[in-house]
C-alpha cells in the first residue's frame, strides 16, 4: 500500500505494508518528527492529519484529541496503525532548515542591482528594539559606517507579540511610516538597502497582514526574498519559516556557516532570539521570544527593573 506524507515542503511517498505504526514509518524513513514523549502516548504532541482513510482512533488518541480533531481525521503519529493506502499531513513544527533554502542562500546575488564600481548600498538589521544600519561598499565588500538606532516601532509596544496586536488593530501602515520617515534622509546616495529582520518586523515593513502568523498557522503570508521599489529599492532577506525571519537567513549567508566541519551553535540573541544548531545531518533552528530575559522588560522579580 503507498503512503504519500507531507510535512511544510517535505512531499514523500512510500510503500509498506498494512499494519505498520505511523511514528515507525517515519523514522524508518529518516523524517525528523518530534515525539516529545518518546511515542508513549501521553503527551498528545505529535499529531497528524490523514486526508484519506483515517484510521479508528485509539483509546490514547479518544483521551488527548478532541471530538472535532478525530472527525477532521487528526490522529496521533505514535498511536496510528495504517491499514490502507493514505495521504497524511504532519501538524508539528518541521525546525530543520530545508537544504533548499541554503542552496537558495548560497546563490543569493543582488537580482536587478548588480554590484558596481562606486556603488552603496545599505544593510538593515531590522530589530524589535533595535536598527543597525551599515553602509557598505559591495564592491570592496566593505562597511564604510554604521549607525545604531531606536525602533520607533516601539510605541506600539516592545515585543513581537505587541507589534502584531498593533498590526492587527489597522496600525500596521503608522508603524511602516513612522520607520521610512526614519531611514529615509539616511539612506541619501544609497542605490539599494538590504533589510534583515525577525519574521514580524519583515512581515510589517512588507506592508503583509499578520493574521496567520499571529495565530495558527504561525506562519507569514510573507516569505521574503523578495525586492520592492518604493519608497527606495530594498530587499527582504528570506524568511526561514515561522518565527524564524530573514535575520536568521543572514545570519546563515553571513557567518558562511554551511561549510562548517564539526557541529555549531549560531546565536542571535535580540529582543526576538535565534539559535542555528548546525550538525552533519543538516541546520535546526528555534526562535523564542528572548527581550524579557535579557533587557528586564515586564518581569517584575529576579533581575526586573
Ligand atoms: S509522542 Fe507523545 S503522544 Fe505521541
Amino acid at each position: 500500500m503507498e503512503i504519500r506524507v507531507r510535512w511544510r515542503g517535505l512531499d514523500r511517498e512510500t510503500l509498506t505494508s498494512p499494519g505498520v505504526r505511523l511514528s515507525y514509518l517515519l523514522t524508518k524513513e529518516n523524517i525528523d518528527f518530534p515525539f516529545p514523549c518518546g511515542g508513549e502516548g501521553l503527551c498528545g504532541r505529535c499529531k497528524v492529519k490523514f486526508l484519506k482513510n483515517p484510521p479508528p482512533p485509539t483509546p490514547a488518541e479518544r483521551r488527548l484529541l478532541s471530538p472535532f480533531e478525530l472527525g477532521e481525521g487528526v490522529r496521533l503519529a505514535c498511536c496510528a496503525v495504517v491499514e490502507k493506502s493514505t495521504e497524511v499531513e504532519l501538524l508539528g513544527e518541521r525546525t530543520v532548515v530545508p537544504d533548499d533554502f541554503l542552496l537558495d542562500l548560497a546563490s543569493l546575488v543582488s537580482p536587478g542591482h548588480p554590484p558596481r564600481e562606486g556603488v552603496c548600498c545599505c544593510a538593515l538589521d531590522l530589530g524589535t528594539t533595535t536598527l543597525a544600519l551599515s553602509r557598505l561598499d559591495v564592491c570592496q565588500g566593505a562597511r564604510i559606517s554604521v549607525e545604531v538606532m531606536a525602533n520607533p516601532q516601539i510605541v506600539w509596544g516592545s515585543d513581537v507579540v505587541s507589534r502584531m496586536g498593533a498590526s492587527l488593530e489597522g496600525k500596521g501602515e503608522d508603524m511602516v511610516r513612522v520607520l521610512w520617515d526614519l531611514l529615509l534622509p539616511k539612506l541619501e546616495g544609497t542605490s539599494y538597502l538590504v533589510v534583515a529582520g525577525n519574521a514580524v518586523m519583515e512581515t510589517i515593513l512588507a506592508g503583509y497582514p499578520v493574521d496567520s502568523l499571529a495565530r495558527y498557522p504561525f506562519e507569514s503570508s510573507f516569505p521574503g526574498g523578495e525586492w520592492k521599489e518604493e519608497p527606495v529599492p530594498h530587499y527582504f532577506m528570506p524568511l526561514v519559516g515561522k518565527f524564524l525571519g530573514g535575520d536568521a537567513a543572514a545570519l546563515l549567508l553571513v557567518l558562511d556557516l554551511m561549510e562548517v566541519d564539526r557541529p555549531a551553535l549560531a546565536l542571535d540573541l535580540g529582543t526576538n532570539a535565534e539559535v542555528l544548531l548546525l550538525t552533519h545531518r543538516g541546520v535546526r533552528a528555534a526562535s523564542a521570544p528572548a527581550g524579557p530575559a535579557f533587557e528586564g522588560v515586564g518581569i517584575t522579580s529576579g533581575i526586573g527593573l
